[in-house]
């Protein structure tokens, strides 16, 4: 069947579960401001992101934490370059109808479909019984994020590819059981050489806000010193770098610095390692500290200087919110009308 045509729109989210680390800002919030300035492939793009506040209660959170947390991960977007009148920012609990069509598609989706998210898997671990119904339900809600807006693409990491296919799925699911063509199938956006950044301990486990060790990632609110300093440890092996990006292979620590490098310096990953070919860890970590810190250190203290004006965050999502609602509410009301629901 052809697509309707669909009005090119963005949208994403992060949730405001704990401070903003290196893989958030090269794997979604720097592809957000690309996408917002200079579109993808020559098409611009409507922009809407988000902090998903409800997806964050799927595990307790600390109510007072939560709040400084929603309004900090506000203070990155902006810091970091979305212009909130260019792009439409928001809170998700501000605009109710994300939770009114993750309900609608909680009776869309199948169980079968949610047990084999891995992000459900990763997060429930072997205590599954235990875990809210509300992690379960996660990828309903985020579809419900993405296609109250109609959004054709979503920019984010490689790990959340499986549930922009599950949106997809509900989509399909939803046109052909109402026999209607309204929801488009939305194209999620994984691009850059920083799509899965790795743990500097690790270069086998993504860098996460969960890890255990503070050493693993670089979070947007670190200083320079501390940048600096995690570099210098960053786990790595004694053999010089490569000519080539093939040379890598096997070396995942080294693969994950040149592409932090190649991301921080708006390059690709073979122009990278085209530059710093031959070069010993000793003289590469201190290139790429300082690179960090140039890039870094503006956007922290302009999220901490945000930080000291929170009745000025909150002002700009409350009007996000009601640009938000101007979109999503005929959306809504389409959906109930389709699905029977008598207003
Ligand atoms: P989260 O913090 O899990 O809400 O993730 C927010 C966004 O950051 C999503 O688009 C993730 O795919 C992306 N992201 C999280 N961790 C990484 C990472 N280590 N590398 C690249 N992208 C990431
Ligand atoms: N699940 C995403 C993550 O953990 C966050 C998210 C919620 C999201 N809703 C979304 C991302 C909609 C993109 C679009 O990173």
């Amino acid at each position: 069947m052809a697509q309707p045509s669909f009005t090119p729109r963005v949208f994403s989210g992060i949730q405001p579960s704990g401070g903003l680390h290196l893989g958030n800002y090269l794997g979604a919030i720097k592809r957000f401001v690309d996408m917002q300035n200079s579109g993808l492939n020559g098409q611009s793009f409507e922009t809407i992101y988000c902090m998903v506040d409800l997806h964050a209660i799927t595990t307790w959170q600390d109510p007072a934490t939560l709040a400084h947390n929603t309004r900090e991960l506000c203070a990155g977007f902006i810091a970091s370059g979305v212009d909130p009148e260019k792009s439409v920012l928001i809170n998700q609990s501000q605009v109710p109808e994300h939770a009114q069509l993750a309900w609608i598609f909680n009776t869309v989706a199948r169980m079968g479909w949610m047990q084999r998210m891995t992000q459900w898997k990763d997060k429930a671990g072997k205590n599954s019984q235990n875990a809210s119904l509300g992690l379960f339900a996660y990828p309903a809600l985020m579809a419900a994020d993405i296609l109250i807006y109609h959004a054709t693409h979503v920019p984010v990491g490689e790990d959340q590819k499986q549930h922009i296919e599950l949106t997809r799925d509900i989509a399909a699911k939803f046109n052909n059981d109402y026999k209607v063509d309204f929801f488009p199938m939305t194209e999620p956006v994984i691009e850059g050489a920083a799509t899965r950044v790795m743990s500097l301990r690790d270069g086998s486990k993504k860098m996460s806000k969960s890890d255990a060790s503070d050493a693993s990632r670089i979070n947007m609110t670190d200083d320079a010193d501390a940048i600096a300093k995690k570099i210098r440890k960053a786990k790595t092996d004694p053999d010089p770098l490569p000519e080539t990006l093939e040379g890598l292979e096997g070396r995942p620590d080294a693969r994950n610095l040149v592409n932090l490098y190649a991301a921080l310096s708006d390059i690709s990953a073979e122009a990278a390692i085209a530059q710093v070919a031959g070069q010993q860890f000793g003289q590469f970590k201190p290139l790429l500290a300082d690179l960090a810190v140039e890039k870094l250190s503006p956007i922290s203290s302009e999220m901490a200087r945000l930080m000291q004006h929170t009745d000025e965050i909150d002002r700009l999502l409350a009007r996000g919110a009601e640009r938000a609602r101007e979109i999503a509410a005929p959306i809504l009301a389409e959906t109930y009308k389709i699905v029977g629901l008598v207003k």
